[in-house]
């Protein structure tokens, strides 16, 4: 194999391994809890050969980590998704496909990329109705045994979805149900978007096809009890900009945000498109809802990073996302989404105690940055060092910055089934720049600042990775 080509995305923490390990014991630093046990799941991108057009990391092949805790001991092994792609260029021993263009692909390869189904698998994991899905939210599912990692296919839930899924379905703890949302659902750049219900045993019970205001991304949304709500932020997607040689996605604060509101016990149909000042969100941490009033925390950016304007131009330099909450008073006769920032450190990456998903709550986590240590990724000033633990009631944050590490999205994991909400573990895959190793390290929830508790040391780089998922022993 050649080196890897000269690209940030394929160096130092970035650096995709050429390997499928197992480490059946990792040396362990301090205490792992002996009541935590289970699976922590990583996934990420990690080509297989290096890629012969430019690169950028959305696009590489999806690797799982999984890193499972029994008894204070803690295992690790990383696998590939074995999509169709994947096992192509396994065969021909070259990269084929260019993720950025789909267009720039051997002739002979043309009809596999316009058709395929599986993509790369590469940006979050979830396990549902004892299946566990790998997502990338071009293409459907991509089913992997949870404990093998052996590769089985994409899923369509017995042929019932028939669009892309995106990569933050929602579990509702209460019934077990999973929601999840398509955007540009029916063929690129198109203004569809999905909506799909499948129960807690894994059955899609309920799916639509709807129209947005525009064609955007939508990376996520957001469930209450009673609403489920599609954020339609102005990063565009515009074929005809595209055949002009212009950006397929660009960044249209003019278009402003539009913000679906639908029942719970609804249809698209009862959809009311609300207004909202032009912003990014690409992670919600909850939401909830009380007598009309919908609330919202999310990590917010006025306007996004990635993405350059219509025009091709830039947009600003040195964007970062911070904790605000959004308000969408529906007692109002023409609501409007309020948005206001509850602090103004960096958050990205948010999640929860699951078990308070959709409802009032109290804590979340989050990646930060705690800009007092000098950043050394190259060709990025967005690095994560920290975690913190936010309280959305008080405000009052709780945080550990790693003085040569980088953090990952952390993962909530309770102490037990009727622990008080927030009582648990965090667990962040951190990437020690010094010695470039990771290592597993648990936190105590409600105390951050403490540094960790327990730390499992693998050999050897975690590359980067975006989103994971817990499966609780047993
Ligand atoms: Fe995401």
């Amino acid at each position: 194999m050649k080196p890897w080509p000269d690209n940030a995305f394929l160096q130092g923490y970035y650096e995709p391994l050429t390997a499928e390990c197992t480490a059946p014991d990792l040396i362990i630093e301090g205490e792992i809890p002996k009541d935590l046990n289970g699976t922590f799941y990583r996934n990420g991108p990690n080509p297989q050969v290096p890629p012969k057009n430019e690169y950028h990391f959305f696009t590489g092949d999806g690797m799982i980590h999984a890193f499972t805790f029994n008894n204070g001991r803690v295992s690790h092994k990383n696998r590939w998704a074995r999509t169709e792609r994947f096992r192509i260029e396994q065969r021909t021993g070259e990269s084929l496909f260019s993720g950025m263009n789909p267009l720039e692909t051997p002739e002979e390869y043309l009809d596999f990329v316009l058709t395929d189904k599986e993509g790369v698998a590469n940006t979050s994991v979830v396990c549902h109705g004892n299946r566990m899905l790998l997502l990338e939210e071009g293409h459907l599912p991509f089913e992997m045994d949870p404990d093998t990692l052996d590769s089985y296919g994409s899923w369509s839930f017995y042929g019932k979805l028939n669009t892309t899924m995106s990569a933050h379905p929602k579990v509702d703890p209460v019934t077990g149900e999973l929601l999840f949302h398509a955007y540009m659902a029916t063929g690129p750049f198109s203004d569809d978007m999905g909506l799909y219900r499948v129960n807690k045993e894994g059955h899609m019970t309920e799916s639509h096809v709807f129209k947005a205001p525009y064609s955007a991304m939508v990376h996520d949304f957001v469930v209450t009890e009673n609403y489920i709500i599609f954020p339609v932020m102005p990063i565009t997607g515009d074929m005809d900009r595209a055949m002009e040689g212009k950006p397929p996605f660009a960044w249209e604060p003019e278009v402003g945000t539009r913000v679906g509101i639908m029942p719970r016990n609804g249809t698209p149909a009862d959809m009311q498109w609300i207004e909202g000042d032009a912003c990014y969100v690409f992670h919600f941490m909850n939401g909830h809802d009380k007598d009309g009033v919908i609330t919202i925390e999310a990590c917010h950016f006025d306007s996004p990073p990635l993405f350059p304007m219509a025009d091709g131009t830039p947009t600003p330099a040195n964007i970062h996302p911070s904790i605000a909450r959004w308000t969408i008073d529906l007692n109002h006769d023409s609501p409007r989404v309020q948005m206001k920032y509850l602090a103004d450190h960096g958050a990205e990456f948010p999640v929860i105690d699951p078990r308070y998903a959709m409802r009032d709550y109290t804590h979340g986590w989050y990646t930060s940055t705690d800009r007092t240590i000098p950043a050394e990724i190259p060709g990025s000033d967005v690095v994560y060092n920290a975690i913190v633990h936010f309280n959305v009631k008080t405000l009052a944050t709780d945080t550990y910055a790693f003085e040569a590490g980088y953090v990952s999205e952390p993962m909530f994991v309770p102490r037990n089934a009727s622990s008080v909400e927030g009582d648990g573990y965090v667990l962040t895959c951190v990437y020690d720049i010094t010695s470039n190793t990771s290592a597993l390290c648990v936190f105590d929830a409600q105390n951050i600042a403490a540094g960790p508790i327990g730390k499992a040391q693998v050999s050897h780089r975690v590359p980067v990775c975006f989103h994971g998922t817990w499966r609780a022993a047993g």
